[in-house]
């Protein structure tokens, strides 16, 4: 009896240790530190190496929807995820240093005869207008388009999920919609402005004696000197560009396809950075970079000393309208406050 009672422990013995091994196995085949090389997955991986593409059967209509995986997909978001942080962070990082070394060794460009009292009216309230509805839509859509870029790497460590989700979600919404009214001021800005911003000779002459910036010279000028023609251009040029790309990015698939919509977001992206960078350098001068530049836009009028110092050829000429009645502007000077 009492051996039978043994054997009957013994096998339930063995019964467990067979069960433990198997479970173990089982478990143990779940970890990823033994993948088996030959399953399916790894078959899927090795097959995309060779066909650089993974492409099925659909039921639905798009039948872009299919291709799942392909070479070009992996380069643009290696782009998207790689190469254009980079480009953003040496533009704008680059372009930040600049002008605090530049505001450290040249310091503000002071209006060296002081102010005279005597305003001229440098850009009427249309002018200002256009100006701020399109700077304002451009700073929007430039903090609105980084979080696209560095957002998910800089912003949501910071936040919870959910307000990441949130801001982004308004950020995206401000970025397609204050497209409209941006592009809108493009085209005003290059329609207003473009009669003076055509470049010549002075120009030449302008930018050989540092513009005045480089330096404490004070080369003459007509309306717009040779910086701010270039500014003009890269705002026309590079909104043109943004504008383009962007409108083939909000309206996804018409008339483009999915190569022409990867280039498009390249595009978008690496003109929005040195466009940024290029805009950071003109806030720099028309605020901290130079003395009375600020009231030009803000007020609409300069001092006269001021536009003597830094665009004379332009004061001469209003001063000559005015003589003969033509004053572009109405009254030309008044006396300051
Ligand atoms: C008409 C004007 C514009 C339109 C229609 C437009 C549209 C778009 C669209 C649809 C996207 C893709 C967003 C996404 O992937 O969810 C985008 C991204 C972006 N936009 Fe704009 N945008 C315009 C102007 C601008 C301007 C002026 C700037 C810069 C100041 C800018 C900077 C960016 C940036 C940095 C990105 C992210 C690029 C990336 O990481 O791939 N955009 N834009």
């Amino acid at each position: 009896m009492r051996t039978r009672i043994a054997a009957g422990r013994n096998m339930v013995a063995s019964l467990a240790l067979v069960l433990l091994l198997v479970i173990c196995q089982s478990a143990a085949a779940q970890q990823p530190s033994s993948v088996n090389p030959t399953n399916s997955a790894v078959q899927e991986d090795r097959l995309l190496q060779e066909f650089k593409t993974i492409q099925g059967r659909g039921t639905i209509p798009d039948v872009k929807s299919y291709t799942i995986e392909q070479p070009a997909g992996r380069d643009w978001r290696h782009f998207h995820e790689v190469t254009l942080r980079w480009i953003g962070a040496i533009a704008l990082l680059g372009i930040l240093v600049v002008l605090v070394a530049f505001y450290l060794v040249r310091g503000m460009v002071r209006l060296e005869s002081g102010r005279l009292g005597v305003t001229i009216v440098r850009f009427n309230a249309a002018e200002r207008f256009v100006h701020w509805m399109t700077a304002i839509c451009f700073i929007v859509l430039a903090i609105s388009g980084l979080n696209v870029t560095f957002g998910k790497r800089l912003l949501l460590p910071l936040m919870t999920p959910e307000a990441f989700t949130a801001w982004s979600e308004w950020a995206k919404y401000a970025h397609n919609y204050l497209s409209f009214p941006f592009t809108l001021g493009v085209v005003l800005i290059f329609l207003m402005w473009v009669g003076g911003n055509i470049p010549n000779r002075v120009d030449l002459e302008w930018l050989k004696r540092g513009g005045g910036i480089i330096g404490h010279d004070q080369p003459p000028a007509e309306r717009f000197n040779a910086g701010q023609k270039m500014i003009y251009w890269i705002v026309v040029l590079g909104g043109a560009a943004v504008a383009v790309s962007g409108y083939l990015l909000i309206f996804p698939f018409y008339g483009t396809d999915i190569e022409t919509m990867q280039a498009a977001g390249m595009v978008h992206g690496i003109v929005a950075m040195l466009f940024i960078a290029a805009m950071l350098a003109h806030i720099y001068i028309g605020t901290i970079g130079m003395e009375g530049a600020f009231e030009a836009m803000g007020q609409g009028t300069v001092d006269i000393n001021w536009a003597k110092e830094h665009h004379s050829l332009w004061l001469e000429e209003e001063r000559r309208g005015a003589g003969a009645g033509q004053s572009r502007q109405g009254p030309v000077a008044t006396p300051g406050e």
